[in-house]
């Protein structure tokens, strides 16, 4: 079964083609990020006019690249919660014509779940696994024990993961989109140069949500309270200390759900998913099975929208054409009652 899948939630137009959930014939992303730089963050009116006029030539380039054409789409599947408003709804809206058109199933996908599934494309592992998503938007710890069953353990509190480097480097001017650039200079610099403080939230009934307002204001506002007194203060120096903070404080919230759920297996996605510490901490955890996607399924893409459409679809479960978009998923933003 060829899936195309569709991908509009912010700022990239992305659209593959996966053939039975594991084969991917295509996955073209076509980025919006020199458009949005200038403002130093993603304009949402801008993003959603940008995926209606690039939405039918990304479509085409995915068919071309897969060496297909609409007739040999078998089903139609979209990201369609959560996420900018008018940017979920150029790709639904398409995907639903699409489908209505071909006579094909067509089904709208939860993005969170998306990120969650992306490694399982190229790296399957056993149900269930502790899920780690870290994006620009989300940072969730969780428990997943199917495709489409998973139970929030923590999350953050504020911003989340992703953001904090985004903020972080738009204060010191280190560049947009900020966590690629981070990691980039961090290779360079002191990790202990400045040493952050980390929130002490594990404590209590929160024991693995996180927080990453505290860590942010520290780095853009109280650098000087916080600096080693000898390694200068160079931009390489700050992203290396920031990183190794922020990855510090997602790590020991990993290590404990982990030790307490007793699970043996662990799969990453998200954005910050593609960040080299974070990736090789992970890798170091003794006894657990690591999934990463691999650095292009991290970032949004319609690949994962695709694979994990064809579990769905694989179990006979589609999505009717009143379908909609959401912009927020409750299920997601609170981790308790
Ligand atoms: O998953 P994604 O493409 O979009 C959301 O669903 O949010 O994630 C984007 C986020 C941005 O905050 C970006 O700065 C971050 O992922 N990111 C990274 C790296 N590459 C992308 N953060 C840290 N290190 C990286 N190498
Ligand atoms: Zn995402």
């Amino acid at each position: 079964m060829k899936v195309l899948g569709i991908e509009t939630s912010c700022d990239e137009c992305s659209v593959a083609v996966v053939e039975d959930g594991k084969h991917i014939l295509s996955n073209v992303v076509a980025t919006q990020i020199a458009l949005h730089t200038p403002y130093q963050g993603v304009v949402p009116e801008i993003a959603s006019r940008l995926h209606t006029e690039w939405i039918s030539q990304v479509v085409q380039s995915a068919l071309d690249q897969a060496s297909m054409t609409v007739k040999d789409v078998d089903a139609v599947a979209v990201t369609n919660r959560p996420g900018l408003l008018g940017a979920l709804l150029v790709g639904v809206n398409f995907a639903k014509g699409f489908a209505a058109t071909l006579d094909v199933p067509f089904i709208g996908i939860d993005h969170i779940r998306a990120h969650l599934y992306a490694s399982q494309i190229e790296q399957p592992l056993e149900y269930p696994y502790l899920g780690v998503l870290v994006s620009g938007g989300h940072t969730v710890i969780c428990k997943v024990n199917s495709y489409d069953e998973i139970e929030v353990m923590g999350t953050t509190v504020d911003d989340a993961i992703g953001e904090a480097f985004d903020k972080v480097a738009k204060h010191h001017g280190f560049g947009y989109p900020g966590g690629v650039i981070i990691d980039r200079l961090a290779q360079q610099g002191d990790p202990l140069a400045f040493l952050f403080p980390g929130p002490s939230l594990q404590k209590g009934d929160h024991p693995y949500d996180i927080s990453y307002s505290g860590l942010k204001t520290a780095v853009i506002n109280q650098l000087d309270q916080f600096w080693n007194g000898t390694s200068p203060k160079t931009p390489e120096n700050i992203a290396a200390s920031f990183q190794r903070t922020a990855v510090g404080i997602l790590m020991k919230r990993v290590r404990k759900a982990l030790e307490d759920t007793g699970l043996t297996r662990l799969a990453a996605g998200g954005g910050v998913a593609a960040n080299s510490l974070l990736r090789s901490e992970l890798k170091k955890l003794e006894g657990i099975e690591v999934a990463f996607p691999s650095m292009k399924l991290c970032t949004d893409n319609g690949a994962m929208v695709a694979g994990l459409a064809y579990r769905y679809l694989a179990d006979g479960i589609s999505s009717p054409l009143d379908t909609t978009a959401s912009a927020r998923v409750t299920a997601f933003k609170k981790s308790y009652p």
